[in-house]
């Protein structure tokens, strides 16, 4: 595995790869979930390229970027264990100047569910993830379904921007009693981590109540909120694959999402119908 900082360097050694090229960007603290992503990375092509970069643009002032989990040395094992080419692992200064062009998330799909709350992350990370496509030129690129809105508005991005990747979701890995992992679960005490399983728990309850034909959202979601009680909750919203709201389930069109605040962590979740 080789390892690059320098954004020019990796496009120059890039440049002569033959075949398709995976790529997984990351902000490091890796778990089974990025593992899954750089898995299928491995299957679907000839080159795999990780990057680790904490895009601090992405962080609103007053968020968890200072304290945000770091684990370099443990990730570079993951990184070499896993069989991947290039590790790409630039600083600030590598990837940001102090006059930056940058990249605005649309006004209304971004400024919704997690965009309501944190109103400017998305345009850190549509520029960042921006930046890293062009510096990988990846023939496809791998983003966890967990972070629905993210997926949606990177997958925008490219069509409407008409960049050559393939952009590809890849399935939400969870631990054996159902929380969807995350690097922030890192954060949760033992009390607040069993707090966190009325995530899962409600999007189950959704789940059922879809199999027995129970449709009306609103009726979902007031069930849902029902399991999440006494934590604070963000937003639940039932959504079709394009964001948009619905008033009765769709099978094989729809995203049941929640996002709520366990102690000081904010985390979320969400199944695909
Ligand atoms: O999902 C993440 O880890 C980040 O948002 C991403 C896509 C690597 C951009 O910084």
């Amino acid at each position: 595995m080789k390892i690059i900082s320098n954004p020019l360097e990796l496009k120059e050694y890039l440049h002569v790869v033959k075949g398709p090229v995976g790529f997984v960007p990351t902000m490091g603290a890796l778990h089974e979930g990025h593992i899954s992503l750089i898995k299928k990375a491995r299957e679907e092509n000839d080159f795999v390229v990780v990057s680790i970069f904490l895009n601090p643009t992405q962080f609103l002032k007053g968020e968890d970027l200072d304290s945000y989990p770091k684990k370099d040395d443990a990730d570079k094992k993951i990184c070499e264990m896993s069989g991947i080419d290039v590790l790409f692992f630039p600083q600030v200064d590598d990837v940001y100047c102090r006059d930056e062009v940058t990249l605005n998330a649309p006004n209304v799909r971004g400024f919704v569910l997690e965009g309501n709350s944190r109103p400017s992350h998305f345009n850190g990370v549509l520029t960042v993830v921006m930046k890293l496509l062009n510096i990988v030129s990846p023939t496809r690129a791998y983003f966890g379904k967990k972070d629905a809105q993210q997926l949606n508005l990177i997958s925008l991005m490219v069509k409407q921007l008409f960049m050559s990747v393939e952009i590809v979701p890849v399935d939400t890995i969870r631990d054996s009693d159902g929380l969807a992992l995350s690097s922030r679960n890192a954060y949760l005490s033992k009390a607040e981590r069993v707090e966190a399983l009325k995530i899962s728990s409600s999007l189950y309850r959704a789940g059922s109540l879809v199999s027995k034909n129970i449709l009306e959202t609103d009726e979902i979601k007031k069930e849902m909120r029902e399991t999440l009680d006494g934590l604070e909750i963000f937003y639940v919203e039932i959504l079709n694959r394009d964001f948009e709201q619905l008033l009765h389930v769709e099978l094989g069109n729809t995203v049941i999402l929640v996002e709520v605040k366990v102690g000081n962590t904010r985390l979320l979740d969400n199944i695909w119908l």
